[in-house]
């Protein structure tokens, strides 16, 4: 595994797969008990996509010790299709992970999609945001964790460079379209997501390793991921070799 630190980045290549999800768990594992000695509790928005489903399967393992009734779940995205959809974010989420650890039904914090349209569910995921967090007019929540993973057009959650969903100010939660998309979106807004304490990025696979460049070597802000920067947290990119096998190490920005 090769360390390197970019500003407020901090970027960890692994020689594979399965090293990037044993060190994400090795971390998600430090920070749970971080958040909880701290905070009482421990908050995290988890993403869809196919690259954290091992990991969601390797934290269901290994999860004993772990005190689930003070952690909670949200999402940081989701499709606005029913629940037990194949595209679901929360069943894939609830199949892989959710259904085999103690958390307490009332920790898991779904994006609801039986609202009649994705803008009525971001409300209403926007209001249950305010009340959980306990926010006053203009204030953002602080997760103590954002999971995010990266697309090949440099989209996050489901933050789409083609949509007008990633240049929100003002609300937490986005409704998201695109032609592009098979269905909407519902999303985390980077306001919401930028005021994180913690991000870590899953980026794996070779057609990644573009993108993953692009971001961290040639400062690309063009698109939604490479603004993933919490001024108050830490950005943490886990790749495999294949996402990171672009970036030079020796490159002077990054210190090994
Ligand atoms: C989703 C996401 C999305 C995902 C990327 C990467 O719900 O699909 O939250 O942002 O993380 O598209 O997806 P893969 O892991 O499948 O490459």
């Amino acid at each position: 595994m090769a360390g390197m630190v970019t500003g407020d980045r901090e970027v960890f290549v692994f020689s594979d797969d399965k090293q990037m999800v044993k060190s994400a768990v090795e971390r998600w594992l430090v920070m749970a008990s971080e958040a909880i000695a701290r905070e009482g509790r421990f908050t995290i928005a988890l993403s869809g996509g196919k690259t954290p489903v091992g990991f969601y399967r390797e934290l269901a393992c290994c999860n004993q010790g772990i005190a689930w009734e003070k952690i909670h779940i949200f999402l940081a995205d989701e499709r606005f299709v029913p629940f037990d959809d194949e595209a679901s974010n929360y069943r894939m989420i609830k199949e892989n992970l959710l259904d085999s650890v103690a958390v307490p039904a009332e920790n898991i914090h779904p994006i609801s999609t039986q609202e009649t349209s994705p803008d009525l569910s971001a409300k209403s995921y926007e209001a249950h945001l305010r009340d959980f967090f306990k926010l006053r007019l203009g204030e953002r929540p602080t997760f103590y964790l954002i999971m995010l993973g990266i697309g090949e057009d440099g989209h996050t959650a489901s933050l789409f460079p083609d949509t007008v969903s990633w240049t929100e100010k003002d609300r937490l939660v986005v409704a998201v379209r695109s032609k592009k998309l098979s269905s909407e979106r519902i999303s985390l807004s980077l306001p919401v997501i930028n005021s994180a304490k913690n991000i870590i990025f899953l980026v794996s696979g070779k057609r990644k390793a573009r993108i993953i460049k692009a971001i961290l070597e040639e400062n690309n802000e063009s698109v939604p991921a490479a603004l993933v920067r919490p001024k108050q947290g830490t950005t943490m990119f886990l790749l495999d070799a294949d996402a990171g096998r672009d970036i030079s190490p020796q490159d002077k920005r990054f210190s090994l």
